[in-house]
């Protein structure tokens, strides 16, 4: 069979938060056209500024997906960072995100290293304080899952629809930024780190402060678990659209009378560009078939998801992965100040086996058919939420 030839024109916009940072060398691009195979292009020579991660073309044709394995500073970057050290990569980060990168700072000067963390499935480092004391994981991008710098190469994991590798860090700070609080997520801080481990690579990722003496979820049973943390969790869950809470993705950790706290953690695999693979290890626990207590419920009711939008869209998400959290976000409001339980939205937002959509889905793809001849999306697909559940009974299963 010939091969074919298309010539494409492809605009790529600047991430306003990765704007002083130069390109390695090469990089991939993918490029995947209307009814044709997708087509992997590899580019040799980027010309500077960098590349957004995703571009749909003016006439909506095709889409283009960037995954950046390696990044590197310029030479003055280079020199002010010297061979050991650590810095903020981005420039909305808040104080705490400072406080916690400064604490890195002193520990990595003072000559404490990095510490590999056996478990998972990319690479995961332990970061020190000056005094000794772990402070923060570091998880760099171009270690994790099917990055090419992976140093578990557990290629076999699954692969999340709409999540390229590379791009789970800025995802764990985004979680940081759009949780506000709420549901606890540690300060999470995208940063540039250098150490000798890695030679004189400089390694972009996400720190995110470490939560002392805590226990695996996965090692507690779930009946210890507040209703008001649980439905913090998984209010934060829905918006995110998170793909991977399972038990291991929450720590425990017990006050004086050993009564457990939640803190959510791993959120690499959240906010994804696709609506199919959201799971929710607490969709049948007792605190989610519950009523919303009074605090979430108010909480839920204050979360702004056009604020959060444009911090997403500041850290380059691109305009699909923006429109789920809204869409979810507006799902969860709508369905909480209804009187539906977490568990009843969880059911509306997962997928009742793999093969089977779900209603979320189907309610995105109602109304942007409906948006084709008339109308705009947002328009639609807000009247289709209050009809569900308004009109509709709470999904059971
Ligand atoms: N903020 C934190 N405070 C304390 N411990 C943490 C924190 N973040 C991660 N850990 C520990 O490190 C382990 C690995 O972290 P994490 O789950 O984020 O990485 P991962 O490699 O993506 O894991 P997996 O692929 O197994 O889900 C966690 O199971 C937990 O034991
Ligand atoms: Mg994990």
């Amino acid at each position: 069979m010939a091969a074919a030839s298309v010539d494409l024109h492809v605009e790529f916009h600047l991430p306003t938060m990765l704007s002083e940072w130069a390109l390695a060398p090469t990089f991939r691009v993918t490029v995947t056209m209307n009814n044709f195979i997708p087509v992997v292009v590899k580019v040799h020579h980027v010309p500077t500024p960098v590349p957004n991660w995703r571009k749909r073309s003016a006439d909506g044709k095709f889409t283009a997906s960037i995954s950046r394995q390696t990044l590197r500073t310029s030479k003055q970057d280079d020199e002010e960072l010297g061979s050991v050290g650590i810095r903020s990569a981005d420039p909305s980060a808040d104080a705490a995100s400072g406080d916690l990168i400064a604490r890195i700072r002193a520990g990595l000067i003072a000559g404490k290293a990095p510490e590999p963390i056996e478990d998972g499935e990319g690479g995961t480092y332990k970061l020190f304080g000056a005094d000794g004391n772990i402070v923060a994981i570091f998880k760099p991008a171009d270690e994790e899952p099917h990055s090419d710098a992976n140093p578990k190469k557990h290629d076999d994991s699954p692969k999340r629809d709409g999540i390229l590798p590379g791009e789970c860090a800025r995802r764990e700070v985004a979680a940081y930024k759009l949780d506000h609080g709420l549901a606890g997520v540690p300060c999470t801080a995208l940063v540039q780190l250098r150490h000798p481990r890695w030679g004189s690579a400089l390694k972009v990722g996400s720190v995110q402060l470490w939560k002392a003496d805590a226990e695996s979820g996965a090692d507690v049973g779930s009946s210890e678990f507040s209703v008001s943390e649980v439905q913090r969790m998984g209010a934060l869950d829905v918006r995110l659209l998170n793909t991977d809470r399972h038990e291991g993705n929450l720590l425990v950790t017990r006050d004086e009378q050993g009564r457990a706290s939640l803190t959510p953690i791993d959120h690499g695999f959240a906010l994804p560009g696709s609506l199919s693979e959201a799971y929710f290890a607490w969709q049948h626990w007792a605190q989610a078939k519950k009523p919303f207590a009074p605090d979430v419920l108010a909480a839920i009711a204050a979360i702004d998801s056009t604020a959060d939008a444009e911090v997403m869209r500041q850290m380059g998400f691109s305009d699909l992965e923006i429109r789920n959290m809204r869409a979810s976000t507006l799902l969860l409001q709508r369905a909480a100040a209804s009187g539906w339980t977490l568990h009843e939205i969880a059911n509306f937002v997962t997928r009742p086996s793999l093969d089977k959509v779900s209603r979320l889905e189907l309610l995105v793809a109602d109304a942007k058919a409906l948006a084709v001849s008339r109308g705009n999306f947002w328009e639609h697909y807000s009247r289709l939420v209050d009809e569900a559940v308004t009109r509709t009974a709470a999904p059971s299963a």
